[in-house]
């Protein structure tokens, strides 16, 4: 009998199956669960160990393996596929009373008084895909095209760690077409793009572009370096199985068999429901890690869905609710330099008044003198503005075919236009900043005492730009010290300020005197010291008398703090002025409890927290900042490794996720009582 040397241990194909069983899970725990179940450098080692055993045997490569997502050739062209069933798209409503007529055309199609139960999702801003599965495995993948037509991209789709190869399932059906969107993170982009530059590459003007640069790639390698996610959001054709009653169960059974889909889903009833998930996401939006631009409702059962049916090539059961645009063009007509608090000149676009996301924009950050070199801005451009959540407007980029003959390229001013102090740049710096510090500048006086009063700083209510800029503009404050030697009189004196506004503003100062360490710290604001290096360093000294006295080699004992932080810290200190603003705050009023924090008990240490819903007393931030006085840790979102789950009103997706994965969930009552232990064990 001739012996067969190659023949597969049995042992190795158990091993490369439970190898890739692993894998799979980790890549669900971490795509689809969010929650990451190991650390990086242990899936790499499940991964090369799975490499090198079939390097032994080639024999028990399979196409679902995680060791065959990378590379492939590049192509010549992309073939084209022919959808099975069409990928449709999708009505766009805008205003309150576009959705209330939807809802109104949705129950006299299904002649129905009642209200109608709707599925609310995300509108994903990223481009539409159609992965077919047969028997359970993914065999191709295709874009949307015009809808009947797309192109292959199977090829690409298979280095998407967030699509499953093979779906987690006993029996699959013979063929299921799962449709959704393909997008990159806003994190992913950022640092694609941070490496665009460094390599002197184009860089991309949004997640969506970026996610279809990559996805459109004749080389598969290309893709393979782009961080791409997924989520599901629709089914085209599916045989051998029977389809799930409601739009909801669908989403569900993806979820359960290891396919991606969003958190933010939501069944709603009515028109009202429909526009409370509106305003609910609008509010959470830019919290997202990811873009999106708008919501979308679909009747949820598939049943009502089907009695519907489409007008043209949009079904009748769904409707896009988009946010307003958040994009817009328009031209700049100068481009000025706005002095910051550490004297940081930031060029600053003046625009032509344009409509952003439904807020009128005439300013908009060019970040600084690289970045308007980089983008090649002109002033005379015809621009791409955006304006993101809560943050400033940035010009996107330029339109280069609508550029003038006498556009003007911008020049960094050689003195500072507030207080005309030589302007500095050092080399290594991206910033060019004013010389006069803010005992010379207004500007940095203004900038100063806005950041001194802020929210997370002293947080004195009622202080805003306004008051502040006539503040300094009369020479009334010079210093933060000046603020706590305020008086009624001063204050009602200024513009727009009666009697009543000026003694609560009064109040304001007054209560902000009660302070923590941290926030002093941060307060001052010493460049490279924000929030959390501020803790860092309450937390280490304990006072700050101790900081005062620190060397370098003391400082570079603190978590948080390197060589940078370090030298700035021992600059700001070493210059007497602001010792003695130090000491005149002090001598004001200002306070807080001292003591080596480090000595104190830390009942609620080791434990960490996240926080979710209206509390009925405590705002987020007074909950956040008694919990790590206490010794916890608060984390933005449920993982395993939560301890609690502080839960108020409106508790959404969170509570759901805390449920899931057995973590205690407590009310603000029980937060307290846990905070009073602490109080007690001090006392
Ligand atoms: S449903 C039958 N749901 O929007 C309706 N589309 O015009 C088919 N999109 O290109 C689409 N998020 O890529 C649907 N939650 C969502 C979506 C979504 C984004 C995109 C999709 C399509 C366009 C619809």
């Amino acid at each position: 009998m001739p012996h067969d040397s190659t023949a597969t241990p049995p042992d190795a194909l158990e091993q490369a199956a439970r190898l890739r069983a692993e894998i799979a899970r980790h890549n669900h725990a971490y795509y689809v669960l969010d929650n990451p179940t190991i650390p990086d450098a242990e899936y790499d080692r499940l991964f090369r160990e799975l490499q090198t055993l079939e390097q032994a045997h080639p024999e028990l490569i399979t196409s679902d393996s995680p060791t065959q997502r990378v590379g492939g050739a590049p192509l010549p062209q992309f073939e084209q596929v022919r959808h099975s069933a069409p990928m449709l798209s999708i009505n766009n409503g805008f205003s309150d009373d576009d959705i209330v007529n939807f809802d109104r055309r949705v129950r006299e199609g299904l002649k129905l008084e009642t209200a109608v139960e709707y599925n609310c999702e995300l509108k994903f801003d990223g481009l539409a895909i159609n992965l077919r599965y047969e028997h359970g495995l993914l065999v191709q993948a295709a874009t949307r095209g015009d809808g009947t037509t797309g192109e292959n991209v199977t090829a690409n789709i298979r280095t998407v760690r967030a699509i499953p190869l093979r779906l987690q399932m006993d029996n699959p059906p013979a063929i299921i077409d799962i449709r959704g969107e393909v997008l990159m993170f806003k994190g992913d982009f950022a640092r694609l793009n941070a490496r665009q530059r460094e390599a002197g590459q184009r860089e991309f003007a949004n997640p969506r572009n970026a996610a279809a640069g990559s996805l459109r790639q004749l080389d598969p390698r290309i893709t393979a370096q782009r961080s791409l996610r997924f989520f599901a959001y629709g089914i085209g054709v599916l045989e051998g199985a029977a389809l799930p009653e409601s739009h909801a169960a669908l989403l569900d059974w993806y979820a359960q068999i290891g396919i991606p889909v969003a958190a933010e889903r939501r069944a709603a009833q009515g028109a009202e429901g429909l526009l409370t998930f509106y305003r609910d996401i609008g509010l959470r939006r830019a919290q997202l890690p990811y873009e999106i631009d708008g919501v979308v409702y679909k009747v949820n059962r598939v049943a009502q869905q089907a009695q519907l049916g489409f007008v043209s090539r949009a079904p009748r059961f769904a409707l896009a609710h988009k946010f307003p645009a958040e994009e817009a063009m328009t031209i700049v007509q100068d481009i000025g330099v706005q002095v910051g608090r550490t004297g940081a000149l930031t060029p600053v676009a003046r625009l032509a008044p344009v409509l952003v996301g439904g807020v009128t924009v005439t300013n908009a950050t060019l970040h600084n003198e690289d970045e308007v070199r980089r983008k090649d801005i002109q002033i005379g451009d015809t621009v791409i503005v955006r304006r993101a959540g809560d943050v400033i407007p940035e010009v996107v980029s330029f339109v280069p075919e609508l550029r003038p003959a006498d556009a003007r390229p911008f020049v960094m001013p050689a003195l500072c236009p507030v207080c005309s102090s030589p302007i500095v740049r050092p080399e290594d710096e991206a910033v060019a900043r004013c010389s006069g510090g803010w005992v010379k500048c207004p500007a940095q006086r203004k900038g100063g005492l806005l950041h001194f009063v802020s929210r997370r700083a002293m947080d004195v209510e009622g202080l805003g730009d306004q008051l502040v800029e006539q503040l300094v503009d009369r020479s009334v404050v010079t210093t933060a010290a000046d603020l706590y030697r305020l008086g009624l009189t001063s204050l009602a004196s200024l513009d727009r300020m009666a009697d009543k506004s000026a003694g609560n503003v009064i109040k304001a100062i007054q209560k902000s005197k009660s302070t923590t360490l941290a926030r002093f710290i941060y307060a001052l604001g010493i460049r490279h010291v924000g929030e959390s290096t501020a803790k860092e360093l309450a937390r280490h000294f304990g006072g700050i008398d101790a900081l005062l006295k620190a060397d370098e080699a003391q400082l570079l004992d603190v978590a948080d703090v390197g060589p940078v932080v370090a030298r700035s810290i021992l600059q700001f200190l070493a210059d007497p002025m602001n010792v003695e603003l130090i000491e005149q705050l002090r001598a004001n009023g200002v306070h807080w409890e001292e003591g080596a924090s480090e000595a104190r008990p830390k009942p609620l240490a080791g434990l960490t927290f996240v926080l979710t819903g209206t509390l009925p007393t405590l705002s987020r931030d007074e909950a956040a900042e008694r919990i790590e006085g206490a010794g916890g840790k608060v984390a933005g979102s449920v993982s395993k490794k939560t301890s609690y789950l502080v839960a108020g009103d409106d508790a959404g997706s969170k509570l759901a996720k805390a449920e899931t994965l057995g973590v205690p969930v407590i009310d603000e009552a029980a937060l307290l009582e846990m905070l009073h232990q602490t109080k007690e064990s001090e006392a």
